[in-house]
């Protein structure tokens, strides 16, 4: 039964359960299992602390989600195809387990970040090429 996100422990099984699809994922998964090479232990408790910021209101996240994704796109350059991909695999997450105003806020926070980050990259890939000119 899908139910609403009201604690800690709901955002768990959420992050929990989404990157168990992202590892699973043919396009994503080799991303991060072998590109980004990423420790689980480390990198979900930061995850963790990311969404209970944003659904919970809770003062936990004090980060820079910009540095590791502007890292990574430099030594492997994401593309439209990944940022699809892993907002149909958050939205399909959220929508397979939880319901209500904070599953519905999780989507469209997911989706405006995407859209940042997608921003910020092509801008780098644009100053980049315009370096090598
Ligand atoms: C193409 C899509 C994406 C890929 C391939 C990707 C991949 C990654 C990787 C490899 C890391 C570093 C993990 C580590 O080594 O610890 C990371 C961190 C993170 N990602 Fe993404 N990501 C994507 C999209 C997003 C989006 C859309 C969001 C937010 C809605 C997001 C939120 C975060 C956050 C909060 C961190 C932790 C940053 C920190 O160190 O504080 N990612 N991501």
């Amino acid at each position: 039964m899908k139910k609403a996100i009201t604690s800690r422990a709901d955002v768990e099984e959420l992050v929990n359960r989404f990157y168990d699809r992202v590892k699973a994922d043919d396009l994503l998964g080799p991303i991060f299992h072998d590109v980004a090479r990423v420790n689980w232990d480390k990198h979900l408790p930061i995850m963790y602390d990311f969404w209970c910021s944003i659904l919970l209101d809770e003062d936990v996240y004090h980060r820079n989600a910009m540095i590791p994704h502007l890292q990574l796109h430099k030594r492997y350059p994401l593309q439209e195809a990944h940022f699809q991909r892993w907002l149909q695999l958050f939205h399909e997450t959220v929508n397979t387990y939880f319901e209500g105003e904070k599953a519905a806020l999780a989507k469209l926070r997911a989706t405006s970040i995407a859209g940042v980050m997608r921003t910020k990259l092509g801008l780098l890939q644009q100053i980049q090429t315009s370096h090598q000119k």
